[in-house]
Order: C-alpha cells, then structure tokens, then sequence
C-alpha cells in the first residue's frame, strides 16, 4: 500500500505503521541536490534549495509523529572542497534556515543541535547556530542534530584525544574505558544511537556518518533524490523499518520479549 503524501497519525495505523514501534532517533544522510539540480539543467544550487525545503518538511512530520530525534547530514569536511561560490551558497542556505525557522522552532518545542566543526564555518553562520541551540536548549520536542563540518572519523579521533587527557590528569584508568567512555565522549553523548540511517539518491556507503553510532542501525537506501524526499518516501522508510527484525546480534525473540529488547535499545 502507498502512503499518502498528507499522512497524519491517525492514518499511520492505515499506512500499516505502528505508531507504538516508530524509531526514537532517525539519521539522514540528505544526498542528491546535485543531481536533482543538473537533471534539470540548473545550477547545483537550486537543489540545495529545493532540499531545504524537503528538510523543513521531515522536520516537521517527525515532530508531528513524536520521533525524538532527527540527525541530519548536512554538510560534511569533505564537502568543503567543493567549488567556493557552491560553499558559500550552501552557507548562505543554512544560515536562511536557522534565521527563518527559529520562531517555528520554539512554536513547536524543536531543540537544536549541531555535532561536527562549526567553528571552521562562516562567523555569521557560526553566530546565527549559537544563536538557535542556545534559544532552543531547553525545548522538549523533537531534537534536530545538524551535522555541520562533520566526519565521524574526526569525531572518534577527537573522543579519543578527550580520553587520553583524562588519562594523563589521573582521571581515568586505561582499563575502564569501555564502549560507553567512548560513546559519552562523541558529539552525539547522551543520545541514543540512530534506529534507522536513510541515505537518498541511491549510493550504498555511509560517507564517514556516525560510523560508530551506526554498529546496530537499520540501513535503508531510496534512489529518491533528496529534494524530492518528502512525507510519503519518509513514511515509506518508516513502514520497512517496521517489517524489519532487529536481532542486535542476538536470535530471534518471543513475541513477549519484544518490547524489552527494544527498551534495552
Ligand atoms: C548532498 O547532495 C547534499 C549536501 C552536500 C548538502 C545538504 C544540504 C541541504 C539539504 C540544504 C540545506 C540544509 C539545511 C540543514 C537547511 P549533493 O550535492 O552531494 O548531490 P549529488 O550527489 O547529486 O551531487
């Protein structure tokens, strides 16, 4: 059955998902712009305006549906090799969002986040995020982690230099750094570990993403490219997560054992 483009939750149970078994953090790895732009004979620039517009519409439907947070890919280390006046209007983009947003935010209790290098972006840019994570900081909705001059491999190297310093002060032993020292010490500490990864337009890599937050996430590809990646390809995702069995490594359980394991996640 196709999902309609105008869901809400009362239609989910319709759409075959379960409102009770919805994944509490979905990452996105926003891909496509480009292409979705050159298709059309226009400038790459037009598809990254037309994904903002796809942005605001996931962020949007994932408040409505009480996801708790939404992890979005939206501008990578790598990416800052690209051509300098595709840079800045990408920058442009971003700071339009944050500015035009902010009162929506606050309406709809949205919190934001950034994770990656945001001090290697434009000072206005940097002010105008300080200025949205500060003022949402303590909304209770649905959090929104942008991840902005981001690369997970940078982000562990950087975890791992915050751990040796504790070590070298007396903090902390070497033999109690587990897993969790590690997790507490990324951008993303304190958040649990995405349930579901999207990556649009087809390509099957996960692009230096959250590489380790990912080790149990449910993968799903669409070729949809991103600026047409709108409700219904969001509930699409949502309703093959659902008719998925998350083992974690483990067998399949009792019916009854299900809620538990997923608690325990
Ligand atoms: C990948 O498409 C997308 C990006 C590098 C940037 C994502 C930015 C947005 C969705 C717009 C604004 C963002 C926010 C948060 C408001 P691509 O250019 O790599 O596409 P291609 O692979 O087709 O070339």
């Amino acid at each position: 059955m196709r999902v309609t483009a105008q869901a809400n939750l009362r239609d989910l149970a319709a759409h075959g998902i379960d409102p009770a078994r919805l994944p509490e953090h979905v990452a996105i790895i926003m891909d496509g712009n480009g292409r979705w732009a050159q298709r059309r004979g226009l400038n790459r620039l037009y598809g990254h305006r037309r994904g903002k517009t796809s942005v605001r519409a996931i962020v949007q439907l994932s408040r409505k549906l009480g996801i708790r947070y939404l992890s979005l890919y939206a501008f990578s280390t790598e990416n800052w090799g690209r051509p300098t006046d595709e840079v800045s209007g990408l920058m442009r983009l971003l700071k339009h969002y944050l500015t035009t947003e902010l009162e929506r935010m606050m309406k709809d209790r949205v919190r934001l986040m950034v994770i990656g290098n945001p001090r290697k972006l434009p000072k206005d840019v940097q002010q105008a995020l300080r200025h949205s994570v500060e003022q949402t900081r303590h909304n209770d909705g649905l959090t929104v982690i942008l991840a902005l001059s981001y690369s997970a491999r940078e982000e562990i190297a950087s975890a791992m230099r915050a751990i040796a310093r504790r070590v070298k002060r007396g903090d902390l032993e070497p033999e109690d750094i587990g897993e969790d020292t590690i997790a507490q010490s990324l951008g993303t500490a304190g958040i649990p570990d995405p349930d579901l990864l999207i990556r649009t337009s087809g390509e099957v890599r996960l692009s230096n993403f959250l590489l380790w937050q990912v080790a149990y996430t449910e993968i799903y590809i669409t070729e949809t490219l991103w600026p047409d990646f709108r409700e219904r390809d969001f509930l699409e995702a949502l309703r093959e997560f659902q008719s998925r069995e998350r083992r974690f490594g483990g067998v399949p359980e009792a019916p009854a054992d299900q809620g538990r394991l997923r608690a325990a996640h």
